[in-house]
């Protein structure tokens, strides 16, 4: 049993895996089953997972490579007021990769890496039924974290992606996923690349008073 505080500190985002380290099924299998005991509105178990591996991997990757390099993903624009955080991010993350601040084309093929999963051998796609509401997703985040935090005990690497719900019409054509569903997110999943230096990266997070307040009187 590993520790669960050592699991929760242990987790962070990988962006690059190794390719040819294929990942064991039953491992993920038991990390989705973990998961299914995440709480939801009602018990209504909203998510609805696609995992790709092998050929369906590799179409679902060809087909959106080829409509990155068509056009920008929709992806929800920040307001301004959290933009820096993805400044802030992006000068970690990228500069851990070497990615000089004003090479554009170096940070776009650094970001172009998200339509390949990060090269990992197994894509997740995380999808909400179309009539529920913004509170299900929530149901959706408590069991993608806990199936996150399955795939960490098990040595496995993972990256969340709303990048991938940038395609959103390629992702269903690719997978056989109906119009009833909503494509909130990918996810990467394998065995982190040991020499990739941003695998290394641990995001800081705000000091706990910035986002809660305790009232006592
Ligand atoms: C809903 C969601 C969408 C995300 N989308 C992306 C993405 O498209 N590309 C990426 O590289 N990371 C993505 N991430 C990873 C976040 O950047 C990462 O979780 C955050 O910076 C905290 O870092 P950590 O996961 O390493 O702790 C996403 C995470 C979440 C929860």
């Amino acid at each position: 049993m590993v520790d669960f505080e050592e699991v929760v500190l242990q987790r962070h985002s990988t962006r690059l895996f190794l390719r040819d380290k294929p990942v064991p099924n039953e491992l993920v299998t038991e990390a989705l089953a973990l998961a299914t005991r995440a709480p939801s509105n009602s018990n209504i178990q909203p998510w609805q997972v696609v995992i790709a591996s092998g050929p369906a991997r590799d179409r679902l990757v060809e087909a959106l490579l080829a409509e990155a390099d068509a056009g920008a993903p929709r992806v929800p624009v920040l307001p301004p007021e959290f933009a820096h955080f993805r400044r802030d991010l992006g000068s970690l993350v990228y500069g851990a990769m070497g990615v000089p601040r004003h090479d554009a084309e170096a940070r776009r093929l650094a970001v172009r890496r998200n339509w390949e999963f990060f090269r990992a051998p197994m894509a997740g796609i995380v999808c909400m039924h179309r009539d529920l509401d913004f509170v299900d997703s929530l149901g959706v985040g408590m069991f993608l974290q806990t199936f996150l935090l399955g795939l960490t005990a098990r040595g496995l690497g993972s990256c969340v992606q709303v990048s991938i719900a940038g395609y959103p019409d390629t992702v269903r054509e690719q997978l056989g996923i109906g119009p009833d569903m909503r494509v909130l997110c990918g996810i990467a999943i394998g065995y982190p690349d040991p020499d990739f230096p941003a695998n290394a990266v641990h995001v800081p997070r705000n000091a706990l008073d910035q986002n809660v307040v305790f009232l006592q009187s």
